[in-house]
């Protein structure tokens, strides 16, 4: 059996007071939550969270990593750097980092490559654009996505990474892909690691459906065989709306 992996990703959102008083609040109302549950916050408020929930049932994530340790990148921030700050975890390869900082397969299989190599886990973000998915491409562009994502990922690390799968018309829009379909794409995901890892590992792996979830449709999404948690952005902003989501029936 699968534990379920509820992630929030609060994006370009919150000054550190803002998060601050978010992440108590979930601190607060998730203590007997019984999934496994991160919130990633921004750089400049990841120290402030991290105090926050040190100690508690939610795991600290980053939205972003750079591809190399240190060095000359001006405006990056490195793995090393992440970990001083007490982070578990980091989000790689989202569709707004491919899409609008066009990131390449290459470029983010490095990163996972180094955050693992680092002792991090990954959430590797997958998933097809509105056009892909109308000319019949939504698999193809995943299988796509998560073979070059975990290209040269030993086998032995893959316990530490979860895919998301996240059709980029459905993140922000309010528009879900209905459970059905989202169940369909994470099942030939899940065919993609069996080919790559084995069949006991493609059992094991959690992956996460993201895009609009909310806490009225959560449990439809969960519901579904293949779908193992959820990485909310918009519906994460708030405990509110969190909670519930992350508390689903
Ligand atoms: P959304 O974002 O929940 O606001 O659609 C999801 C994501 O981008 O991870």
């Amino acid at each position: 059996m699968r534990t379920y992996y509820i992630a929030g990703n609060w994006k370009m959102h919150k000054t550190r007071a803002e998060a601050a008083a978010l992440a108590k609040a979930l601190v607060t109302r998730l203590k007997d939550g019984k999934h496994k549950y991160l919130v990633a916050p921004s750089f400049t408020a990841l120290e402030t969270v991290a105090a926050i929930v040190k100690g508690s049932n939610i795991l600290l994530g980053a939205q972003n990593m750079a591809a190399e340790e240190q060095g000359a990148h001006t405006g990056e921030v490195s793995v090393l750097q992440l970990k001083d700050l007490g982070v578990h975890a980091v989000i790689l390869g989202h569709s707004e980092r491919r899409h609008i900082y066009k990131e390449d397969n290459g470029l983010i299989n490095k990163k996972v490559q180094l955050a693992l190599y680092h002792g991090l886990e990954v959430i590797l973000c997958v998933g097809e654009l509105l056009s892909e998915r109308e000319a019949g491409k939504a698999e193809e562009v995943c299988e796509t996505q998560t073979i070059q994502g975990l290209a040269g990922v030993a086998a032995a690390d893959l316990s530490r990474v979860t895919i998301a799968y996240e059709p980029v018309w459905a993140i922000g829009t309010g528009k879900t892909a209905s459970p059905e379909d989202a169940d369909a794409i994470h099942a030939s995901i899940r065919q993609v690691v069996a080919r790559l890892y084995g069949a006991e590992a493609a059992q094991q792996i959690l992956i996460q459906y993201g895009g609009s979830v909310k806490p009225d449709n959560a449990a439809q999404l969960m519901a579904k065989e293949h779908i193992d948690g959820a990485l909310v952005g918009g519906a994460a902003l708030k405990a509110d709306t969190f909670v519930p989501i992350a508390q689903f029936q």
